[in-house]
């Protein structure tokens, strides 16, 4: 009851009554203080103050008009902001009940609550998109955690069921503890080894409070690094790894290290997708005029099919060829270039002309600004 008496529709009524009160004793006391002596003057300069009579008629009729005529006025202003302030406080009242009950729900865990914009004025509706939006993320970040967790749990399965399953056969005495099955066992230990830290780095990718080093640098020291790291692996795979720089590149700000992990998990998948003889080439472009610039990882190798590459920056999407399943990566690599690259405020985007085809991933970044001041230099430069 305490509640409903200090809630928001008697505020508005009692302090819209108040304004109206004070109003109506302002006019009262401005009509019979300084109204009869006007009017007095006014009736003086009509040449009336002859006639007693008359002016007392006339002052008398001034004095009664008056009094109706605020009476009237105070008891309709009065009726219609009533009505208008109960209306008014009915529509801002519900708004806040139902984002009250809304939040309710939320902090409950229901996420799928959503308000109705209440058009009651920009502040109102702010808050209520504002709402909206908190749920929106919540939800959508729950969703994430759901299907990371089916994932992590598919994921892990196959190598346990594995394990398990060799376990169960020595003890029945169906096969022997020899080198091959301690082989075979430290294959999947290993795999849920790699697993465990890939979800690791995935997550730490992802935490949008992630935090980068940065300075401001040139793309062809990121693609030397890149290049000097991966060198070993390709020359015994013998695969080619070309690099091609434009002589004037714009400078980024990036994390070398974090751009270095991009262009290192690029690296490994053009490898993973060659075969000897066959060439990758890493290649900067300087795109001035939309302020980025981009770098691309192109190989001449397997290619991907048209229906898998809306996917594959998707956490643990592989596609299932015989390549994919036999390296035992756990497609986690790209969803971590995309991570960093977006958190550089950067893109990133697969193009390939079809299997056999090879295939090129894009990652642009935005080009640093003439004098990035607050950006400390590279120390190579
Ligand atoms: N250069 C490429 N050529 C052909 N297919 C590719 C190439 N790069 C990625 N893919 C496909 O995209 C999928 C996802 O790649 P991603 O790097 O995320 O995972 P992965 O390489 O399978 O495993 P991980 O990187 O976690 O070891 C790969 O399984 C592969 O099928
Ligand atoms: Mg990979």
């Amino acid at each position: 009851m305490k509640a409903r008496w200090s809630g928001l529709a008697t505020r508005i009524v009692v302090t819209t009554g108040i304004v109206i009160f004070v109003e109506a004793l302002v006019a009262a006391a401005t009509a019979l203080l300084i109204g009869p002596s006007l009017f007095q003057q006014h009736m003086i300069a009509a040449g009336l103050e002859d006639d007693p009579a008359a002016l007392s008629h006339a002052e008398e009729a001034f004095r009664s008009t008056n009094t109706v005529a605020v009476a009237v006025a105070v008891a309709c202003s009065m009726v219609i902001a009533v009505i208008v302030s109960i209306l008014l406080a009915r529509r801002m009242s519900g708004s806040l009940r139902d984002l009250f009950t809304a939040a309710s729900r939320t902090s409950r865990g229901v996420f799928d609550t959503r308000v109705e914009i209440p058009n009651l004025g920009s502040e109102f509706d702010q808050v209520a998109e504002a709402f909206n939006e908190l749920s929106d993320a919540l939800q959508a970040s729950r969703t994430m955690r759901k299907r990371l967790l089916a994932d992590v749990a598919h994921e892990l399965r196959t190598p346990i069921a594995t394990i398990r399953a060799i376990l169960e056969s020595v003890e029945d005495g169906i096969k022997d503890l020899n080198a091959d099955t301690l082989a075979t066992l430290n294959l999947h230990l290993d795999r849920i080894t790699r697993l465990s830290e890939d979800i690791s780095a995935v997550s730490r990718a992802e935490d949008p409070n992630l935090e980068l080093d940065t300075c401001v640098t040139s793309v062809d020291l990121l693609i030397e690094d890149a290049v000097r790291a991966a060198a070993d692996k390709y020359a015994s795979a013998q695969v080619t790894l070309i690099s091609s720089i434009p002589d004037v590149v714009p400078r980024v700000v990036a994390d070398r290290q974090r751009i270095g992990q991009v262009l290192g998990n690029l690296l490994d998948n053009a490898l993973r997708h060659t075969t000897p003889g066959d060439t990758v080439k890493i290649a900067a472009h300087d795109d001035r005029a939309a302020g980025q610039v981009s770098v691309t990882v192109a190989d001449n190798g397997d290619g991907i099919a048209a229906e898998h590459l809306p996917n594959i920056f998707d956490r643990f999407y592989r596609v299932d060829n015989a390549r994919d399943r036999d390296h035992g990566g756990s497609g986690i690599g790209l969803s971590i270039v995309k991570a960093l690259t977006q958190a550089h405020q950067g893109t990133v985007e697969a193009h390939s002309d079809g299997l056999g085809h090879g295939a090129t991933i894009t990652i642009r970044l935005p080009a640093a600004p003439a004098a990035s001041g607050t950006d400390k230099p590279d120390p190579r430069d």
